[in-house]
């Protein structure tokens, strides 16, 4: 197998095995620790040694990782680790017409009607209660478990002409199964406890989403796209760890990648990226080395912040979605995006300081603004840039039917924004980062 082909494989497995947010960060930090990458916990004092490899976790599903340089500054790559999708109820389970059923909420912006017909499944994490602390346990069926069943066309006439409306109270809760004797919580409990070889009465608590079970896919003639769930945006997430784990040159500025949840959901919480996690671990670095909260202030300053997130390709059936004059396309290399509402965080030196990243790199660059009479979508970028004060640029990989249960984006474009981050974290990147973002005439 090509090295490139390996990558895809590496990518599709790791969304594959990372059906929530919980999952994603124990499989990065799986991988960060087999790279000797050292964890470090909140609750401890900190002894970070220059070059050292380091990363810690928040509620379990957000993720920071980070070498040490010798110099004050911060390369930085943000992303996100959840994904639309839907989640079961605390109380979830009923019985209606001869069948048990799980009452779900909807998380995020889900494009609904594609979690219709789908061979769901469900995957989370649950809480154990022991003599000790609760425990929490990452689970994930892996067969099929669920499906939200569509109404008959003759049931439903008009569906193609009107378009397939659902409730998201009425329509959304999965048959799980027949009627039985049992409680679907029961069942589900019993399920549950028969995959963590615990008992019934251990589990406290559950924090279950559904998935789909269908793995993810190369396709295309050439092998030129990439079908899968989550895209958006484990897949940013992948280019990151990647390139961090690979650039193992000394560097004189501390590289981070800062991974979070809740970006779906708007990002205010203790773990998102409207929280002080990345601000308090900068700071940490900044004074276990020198405890100046001055030095801190100045490392900010001289640092830079890549958000990365998918990005909206042009679907050829819906053009006139897009300006005529933005048009990105699949494996026409990462976009650049920005927003005058400033719902990216995008400014010009900004811009043009990746545009020059990508052409040191050798890969194409393309740009989005969305369509002046439509509204226009945002990311983490604006939330941590309005936190940390730190110059940023929106960017992310083309893709197509964002916010489906299933994705499509460009296999070439996934090498092209990895080669694009390894430049950013060359130690050369960095010194030249900082004399952009010093001079000012
Ligand atoms: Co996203």
């Amino acid at each position: 197998m090509n090295p490139k082909t390996n990558r895809i494989q590496n990518l599709l497995e790791f969304i594959d095995r990372s059906p929530t947010p919980f999952h994603a960060v124990r499989e990065m930090t799986d991988t960060l620790s087999e790279k000797g990458f050292i964890e470090l916990k909140e609750t401890n004092a900190w002894k970070l040694t220059p070059n050292g490899r380091y990363f810690l976790t928040r509620n379990d599903s957000s993720l920071i990782a980070f070498t040490v340089g010798s110099k004050p500054g911060f390369k930085i790559i943000g992303a996100h680790t959840d994904s639309p999708n839907l989640r079961l109820k605390p109380q979830a389970g009923y019985a209606k017409n001869g069948y048990l059923q799980l009452g779900v909420e909807v998380y995020g912006g889900v494009l609904l009607s594609t979690w219709t017909d789908r061979d769901l499944s469900l995957a989370g994490r649950v809480i154990l209660g022991g003599k000790k602390m609760p425990l929490s346990k990452l689970i994930r069926f892996e067969q099929a478990l669920l499906r939200i069943p569509q109404l008959a066309i003759h049931l439903n006439r008009d569906v193609n002409k009107k378009g397939l409306i659902l409730n998201e109270q009425n329509h959304l809760p999965p048959i799980f199964s027949l009627q039985k004797k049992s409680t679907p919580d029961e069942i589900l409990k019993k399920m549950v406890a028969r995959k963590l070889k615990c008992r019934p009465a251990d589990i406290m608590g559950m924090e279950l989403s559904l998935y789909d079970t269908q793995p993810g896919t190369v396709a295309g003639p050439d092998g030129e796209f990439i079908f899968s769930g989550r895209l958006d945006n484990l897949a940013s997430c992948h280019c990151a760890l990647h390139a961090l784990a690979e650039s193992t040159k000394k560097d004189s500025v501390t590289r981070v990648i800062a991974f979070y949840d809740h970006e779906e959901v708007g990002s205010e919480t203790a773990q998102g990226a409207g929280s002080p996690f990345l601000k308090d671990v900068l700071e940490r670095i900044a004074l276990v080395e020198e405890n100046s909260r001055e030095k801190f202030l100045r490392a900010l300053a001289k640092s830079f912040f890549i958000s990365a997130d998918m990005a909206h390709a042009v679907h050829p059936n819906y053009s006139d979605k897009h300006d005529s004059h933005h048009m990105p396309i699949i494996n026409g290399g990462p976009v650049i995006k920005s927003n005058a509402g400033q719902r990216y965080a995008t400014e010009g030196i900004s811009s043009v300081w990746f545009e020059s990243l990508c052409r040191k790199a050798g890969v194409p660059v393309q740009k989005f603004v969305v369509r002046s009479d439509l509204g226009c979508g945002s990311t983490i970028g604006p939330i941590t840039a309005a936190n940390l004060g730190i110059r940023t640029v929106d960017v992310g990989n083309p893709m197509l039917s964002m916010h489906s249960i299933r994705e499509m984006a460009g296999a070439k474009d996934h090498e092209l924004l990895i080669r694009t981050f390894k430049e950013f974290f060359r130690p050369t990147a960095g010194s030249k980062l900082q004399q952009g973002n010093a001079s000012r005439k």
